[in-house]
This record gives C-alpha cells, structure tokens and sequence, in this order.
C-alpha cells in the first residue's frame, strides 16, 4: 500500500510515519509537509532511507494533483492546530484547513483514491463540567475558535464530496493528544518544559476545563483501524475516557517532577474558552474492535516526561520565543 501523509513532520503526522514504518513494513510512506514553524524534517531523520519527503503546501493543486495520482491512500493531517496562534491570526487556518482539504478533495476526486480526513473533537464546540453528556457522531457542529470551525468546515467539505461526488473517505474525529514531538506551545509539553526550566507552569483562569487526554500512539492505532476496517463515508469519534481538568494534570506533572504541589500560576485567560470536551467511542471500539492501550494517564504522562528530558536539543531553540509570544499576551 503506498500511503500519502499530509502533515507527517507535527506532532501526530511524525509518530504515526514512525509507527507505520515500525509496525508496517509493507507499506510506502510519501509525506507531503510545508515545514511551517509547527513542522520539523529531522523528527523523520531516522526513517529518512524509508521514507519519501515532499517539502509543499496542501493548497498547492499542481503538487498534491501529483503526489495523490502516485498513492493509494492520503491520510490527511496537515492543517494549523492551535487555538491560541488561532486567535492571534486566522489567515492560515482559513487557508491551510479550508482551501487545503479542498485541494485534496478535489485531487482524491479526479484519481479515484481514498482518503482519511484527521479531525478534532473541537468542531462539537463544548459541554458543561457537570453535564454527563459526551460528544457522539450525532453530536451537532458548534465550533468555537478560528481553530475548530475551520476543521469544522473541512469535515463538511469532506461529507459533502463523499455525498455529491462519491468521494471514498472516512473522517475521525479525536480528543486531546499528549506524548513525544508535540509543540511546547501546547498545554502539556509547555508545562514539562516550564518545569524542565525551572519556570512555573501556567493555567489559564481557574485551571477547571476539562480535556479528554489520549495518548497519540492510540490515536494512530484507531486511525489504521479505520484505514484498514473501517466503513467509507464513515465518522470515527476516537476517545480513550482520559477526561481530566487542566488543575489535575498539572498538580500530576508537578507530582512526577518532584516539585510542590501549588508551584504553578493562574493566568489570563483564552477568549472564548471551551469548558469541557468528552469523547463517547464506542461506535469504534464496538463496529472496528479498537482498544486504547495507556490507559493510565500517569504512566503516561511519566513516559512523556522523561522523552522531553531526554530530548531537550529538540524544543530548547524554540522554548524563549513560545514564552515571550505568551508573556505578551499575559499567559
Ligand atoms: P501540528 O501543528 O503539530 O502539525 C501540523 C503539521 O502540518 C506540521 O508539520 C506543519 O508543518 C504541517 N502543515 C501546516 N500547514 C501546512 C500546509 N499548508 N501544507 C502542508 N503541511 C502543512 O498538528 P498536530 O497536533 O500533529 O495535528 C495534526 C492533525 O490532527 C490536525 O489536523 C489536527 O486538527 C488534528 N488533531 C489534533 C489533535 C491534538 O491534540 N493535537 C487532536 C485531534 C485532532
Ligand atoms: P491546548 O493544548 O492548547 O489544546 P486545546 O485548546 O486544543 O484543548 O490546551 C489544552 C487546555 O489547556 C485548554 O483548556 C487550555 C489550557 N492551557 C492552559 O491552561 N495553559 C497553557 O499554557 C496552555 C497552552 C493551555
């Protein structure tokens, strides 16, 4: 099989190309990334023999025309991802998510392939703290952030070529990802490296939003579930029940780095913030037989921990200007 990974030098794109490299030998992987300050080719470096890597935008229609036309499956992840730069300048976001995925759509379209859109639980907007609710695939779309309503828009354009087109995709949608080669500028990376630099982590407003956690390993795994089982047209909510508020997790990064416990400071909050995100999975773990395997958030968050640790030449060079753009903004 000869996969197409849009976005594969982020977070989620680099642990799932070294994944399947891993766990799938049978399969050519091209990745096509445009190396924004998100993205970084040397998190490949040591598939770089098994890997071919393209340097492009998904907005470019000359270049995905081509890299589509060469592959059987395009497992789309590129998009711009935090709700913060979101908030700051949402140019890229339009571009990237919207007219990006169009670009692939449209590409999918003409050669007849399949594709597997990424997307976020976050396109659902989000629930009260003390709502047992949990978001499911009829949940109705209210996106809050430039971020979220732009990947909400993607999965529509995805649904609306699969229904006019007969476009062979399926879409996921996942909660919040942790472990290694996530940007510092998220929430759980920021935290261990402050702590790593001996700087206090920083909780916007009261620290009570809730994230349902799941660790990116699992996420990869349900998404070669849904590549490999799952049913065209489909959408894949992927959860592993991590619900846990911003307090709690970093009272447990405080606790694994031996530091006291109220070493942390409470500060501005984000515009619009959403309270509460909670993922009901059981149409995948029911229809596709998936099962998350860290179950214990504390295991692995220690496991990401020591990976920060042990690869402080990977986020030092950006760590200053993170804090400085936060600084700014009182956060
Ligand atoms: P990331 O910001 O770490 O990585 C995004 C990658 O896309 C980078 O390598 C970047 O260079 C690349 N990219 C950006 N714009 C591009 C463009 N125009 N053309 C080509 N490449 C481009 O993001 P991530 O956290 O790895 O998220 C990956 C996907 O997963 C996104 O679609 C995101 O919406 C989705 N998602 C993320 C989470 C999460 O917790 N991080 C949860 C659910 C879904
Ligand atoms: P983030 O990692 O930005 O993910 P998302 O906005 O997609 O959920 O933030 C996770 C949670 O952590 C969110 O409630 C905002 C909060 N947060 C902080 O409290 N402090 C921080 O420094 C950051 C970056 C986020």
């Amino acid at each position: 099989m000869r996969v197409l990974v849009t976005g594969g030098a982020g977070f989620i794109g680099t642990n799932f190309v070294l994944r399947t490299i891993e766990t799938r030998p049978d399969v050519e992987v091209t990745v096509l990334d445009a190396l924004t300050y998100a993205g970084n080719a040397d998190n490949l470096s040591s598939v770089a023999e098994r890997i071919t890597f393209v340097r492009g935008d998904v907005a470019d229609a000359e270049t995905v025309d081509r890299l589509v036309g060469e592959n059987d499956v395009v497992v789309h992840f590129a998009a711009e991802s935090h709700n913060d730069v979101s908030l700051r300048n949402p140019e890229p976001f339009v571009r990237t998510n919207l007219v990006g995925t169009y670009t692939i759509l449209e590409a999918v379209r003409r050669h007849g392939r399949r594709l597997h859109h990424i997307s976020t639980d976050e396109v659902y907007g989000d629930l009260e703290l003390d709502d047992p609710a949990r978001f499911t695939t009829s949940t109705p779309y209210n996106p809050s952030s430039p971020y979220s309503s732009t990947k909400a828009g993607s999965d529509l354009l995805v649904r609306a070529w699969v229904r006019s087109f007969g476009v062979d995709a399926t879409i996921s949608n996942c909660s919040n990802n942790y472990g290694p080669y996530q940007h510092i500028e998220k929430f759980i990376p920021r935290q261990i490296t402050n702590v790593l630099s001996d700087i206090r982590p920083k909780l916007y407003g009261a620290g009570r939003n809730v994230r349902d956690w799941i660790h990116v390993d699992d996420h990869n795994d349900a998404v070669w579930t849904i590549i490999e089982k799952g049913r065209t047209s489909e959408t894949y909510l992927i959860g592993a029940d991590g619900e846990r508020d911003n307090l709690t997790i970093v009272g447990l990064i405080l606790e694994l780095s031996g530091r006291p416990a109220d070493w942390f400071d409470h500060v501005t909050d984000r515009a619009g913030h959403d309270l509460r995100y909670a993922i009901d999975s059981s149409k995948l773990r029911e229809e596709l037989g998936w099962r998350p395997r860290y179950t214990d958030i504390r295991a692995g968050l220690a496991q990401t921990i020591d990976w920060y640790r042990d690869n402080e030449s990977w986020w030092r060079p950006a760590k200053a200007a993170v804090e400085a753009r936060y600084a700014e903004a009182g956060q």
